[in-house]
């Protein structure tokens, strides 16, 4: 196999690269900060100083870069840098972005003689590191071929969206949602079981008992248990991705109660500063709500501290 390059080992693109690594995927890597490329070269891949010895050695190169400012940037994109990293080049970008976005980024990548491809993924560092992401792919049948050869080793399944940008993304906006609302769910039942001073032991072994059982009750119940808001999935990202969904449906017309709320909730955590914790210390807002609005019945209300 040719070598494939991988650009972005945060918390999702490193477990994501050493599945590659370790399933023989002959890689070339780059991040921005290069320490953080040391695990995949004691792994075998080689090292790129920048982004375009990659890009230079490698056909398909793989982005698993925070949001789209970050991929303007290592691209170069509006300068005239641009063209010659992507001409020729397979673009893989698989963290999320607005459907909208993507849809500019491969116009302007097509104009450019490279070639887009979509595949966010949907699952966190754990799944990641398991080799159990479910990939959603969007682009031209023969590429996403070989690209869906490519990441397999990193995915539990992988499913085909359409070949048009932001049809992928689009699927990955619908997924999310039912993420961020199931998860500020589960923070507001865990809140509700500890100021009713419920054993939170026996709260979490009924929920992974019962009908509600998931791997995101597993991991999330246990960490909000343990009040262990360590980064799988960061608040700063996780509003980044719930305010997607909710500017899509507005621009859509499409009604969105639970997601408007859950982006709040996860708006304020932001704001409360816990922006670089899990996606599970939401439970901060609603801790902060209910701690400010002691003297009104109405939980649902933003605290006073908090408004615009
Ligand atoms: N975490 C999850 O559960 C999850 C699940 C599915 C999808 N996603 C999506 O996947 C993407 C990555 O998420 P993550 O959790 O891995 O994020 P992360 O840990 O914050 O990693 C972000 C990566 O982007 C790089 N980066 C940021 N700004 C940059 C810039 N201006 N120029 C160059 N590189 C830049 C960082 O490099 P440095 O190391 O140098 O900072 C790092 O490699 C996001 O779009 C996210 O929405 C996340």
């Amino acid at each position: 196999m040719d070598r494939v390059g991988f650009l972005g080992l945060g918390i999702m693109g490193t477990p994501m690269a050493m599945r590659l690594a370790e399933a023989g995927v002959p890689l070339m890597v780059w991040n921005r900060d290069p320490s953080r490329c040391e695990p995949l070269l004691r792994a075998g891949a080689q090292h790129g100083a920048t982004q375009d010895d990659v890009l230079r050695a490698c056909r398909v190169n793989l982005f698993m870069l925070a949001d789209e400012h970050a991929i303007d940037e290592v691209l170069g994109r509006g300068t005239p840098d641009f063209s010659r990293r992507v001409a020729g080049r397979v673009l893989v970008f698989m963290g999320t972005t607005a459907p909208e976005y993507a849809t500019a980024l491969a116009a302007d990548i097509a104009a450019a003689a490279g070639t887009h491809v979509e595949a966010p993924v949907s699952g966190s560092k754990v799944p990641a590191e398991q080799g159990r992401l479910v990939a959603m792919l969007a682009g031209r049948a023969d590429v996403v071929d070989e690209v869906e050869g490519i990441i397999k080793p990193m995915c539990r399944s992988i499913h085909r969206c359409g070949s048009e940008a932001g049809s992928a993304l689009k699927m990955k906006l619908a997924v999310n949602l039912y993420l961020v609302t199931t998860v500020a769910a589960l923070a507001e039942s865990v809140h509700f079981a500890q100021r009713q001073k419920l054993d939170l032991d026996t709260f979490v072994s009924i929920i992974n008992a019962g009908q509600m059982a998931s791997p995101v009750a597993e991991i999330k119940g246990a960490k909000l248990r343990e009040r262990d808001f360590s980064a799988q999935a960061a608040i700063h990202d996780v509003r980044k991705n719930s305010g997607f969904v909710v500017s899509a449906a507005r621009s859509a017309g499409i009604a969105t109660p639970m997601a408007d709320t859950a982006d709040r909730l996860y708006d304020e955590t932001v704001r409360l500063g816990f922006g670089d914790e899990d996606m599970a210390a939401v439970v901060r807002a609603i801790e902060h709500r209910t701690e400010s609005s002691s003297d009104a019945p109405d939980g649902g209300r933003r605290p006073a501290a908090l408004e615009e």
